[in-house]
């Protein structure tokens, strides 16, 4: 060994990132559904249906008559100019496709954001409970997740107030409208109030948009409505239902443009290409994607019904994604407990709350409804069977 190597004590230790839970219960259900039992899969955030036929005849095209090798890092032309094209149709705005940087799933813009906006050490603020992997991305990228603690009151989301609270600045604020656990849309007013915030304090904003599409009452906003300077992430996993197909997309101030061309370069060279080439037929997929909508709008009502009946209470309403983020009656085991116990017993999987929110989540399930609505109904008669 050479001398100046220094001792492995002296090393610095790689971050230990906790597990993604919903995948760890995916995988314990997989393993009990190979062993012959029957699951109900209500853990992963994934439509159970597949690509819109367009897409998938699409990525059959590709396959025979192109190339498929790497893009540009920031994606193909013609797919970048279709989602430019997406915000004018859906939005009203303009937006020069330069800015549209596709991603390997918005997994992949998560990480460009953190790195383009800031640097190991830096602080990034998030709801309190938020999608698990943003905490677990940032620790990973040896930044600091700073979590905001968000009442169900406050649709668990964060406000001015809590923001203004915060002992030590921020160097980034991610929200996500609507939000994964808990389906919260977050009303135009409010997510005004958020970005004014950022401005004021010079804290950038990046807007997870990946569930836009699906809402149940009035769409969602897009931060780029309330300040033009937001990175939003989006893509193509949730409305699109294309979660294997690994493809995001970001929108990015110009001044970033560049830094997340280089940063993708390096890091994955390019999104998929055949996913790329397919992906521009999924905006014009309206009916089955509409279909869809109206079919998980359906899960949600039977499951709202069905928990309520179970004793579960459901504290800010669920307007969007996918999800229900229920809260157990007292009394009962924390729901890490609940849910290997439902799992085991009946064959249901969910996702502790603890995924979401390390301090309150032993309180909360979440359960998702993008599956077959049959399922749903069959969930729901078996957890009313169940005793505690
Ligand atoms: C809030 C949120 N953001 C980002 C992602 C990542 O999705 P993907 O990488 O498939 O685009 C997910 C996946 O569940 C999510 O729930």
């Amino acid at each position: 060994m050479s001398k100046t190597m220094p001792p492995a004590a002296a090393r610095p230790v790689p971050a230990t990132i906790a597990s993604f839970v919903a995948m760890d219960m995916m995988r314990e259900a997989n393993a009990l559904a190979a062993a012959g039992r029957s699951i109900i899969h209500l853990e992963t955030g994934q439509p159970s249906t597949g690509a819109p036929l367009p897409v998938r005849q699409a990525a059959t095209e590709a396959i025979a008559h192109e190339t498929l090798g790497y893009t540009e890092a920031l994606g193909l032309p013609r797919l970048r100019a279709r989602i430019a094209k997406h915000y004018g149709e859906k939005h009203g705005l303009a937006i020069d496709p330069a800015r549209v940087v596709a991603t390997t799933g918005s997994s992949a813009g998560l990480m460009l954001a953190f790195l383009a906006l800031t640097a190991p050490g830096g602080r990034i603020g998030m709801a309190r409970p938020s999608y698990p992997c943003y905490r677990n991305i940032a620790t990973a990228l040896g930044m600091e997740p700073v979590e905001i603690a968000c009442a169900a009151e406050d649709g668990f989301q964060p406000t001015v107030a809590a923001l203004d609270s915060l002992n030590r600045p921020l160097d980034l604020l991610l929200v996500a409208s609507p939000a994964n656990p808990t389906g919260v849309v977050l009303p135009r007013h409010r997510l005004a109030e958020i970005a004014g915030w950022c401005r004021a304090a010079g804290v950038p904003l990046v807007a997870d948009e990946i569930y836009h599409g699906l809402t149940y009452g009035a769409p969602a906003t897009t931060a780029l409505e309330v300040d033009g300077e937001t990175i939003v992430l989006n893509g193509f996993s949730k409305y699109y239902a294309m979660t294997g197909w690994r493809l995001g997309w970001m929108i990015v101030p110009e001044s970033k443009i560049r830094q997340v061309e280089c940063l993708a370069q390096n890091l994955y060279i390019a999104p998929p290409s055949v996913s790329q080439h397919a992906a521009i037929a999924a905006f014009d997929a309206t009916d089955e994607l509409e279909a869809n909508r109206t079919r998980y709008e359906g899960n949600r009502r039977l499951l709202l019904d069905g928990l309520a009946r179970i004793g579960l209470t459901v504290p800010a309403s669920p307007d969007g994604a996918f999800y229900i983020y229920a809260r157990l009656p007292d009394g009962w085991p924390d729901s890490t407990e609940i849910a290997h116990r439902w799992l085991q017993e009946t064959g249901v999987t969910v996702t502790p709350g603890i995924d979401f929110d390390t301090v309150e989540g032993g309180r909360y399930l979440r359960f998702g409804y993008a599956g077959a609505t049959e399922d749903i109904a069959e969930a729901v008669a078996r957890l009313e069977r169940w005793r505690l």
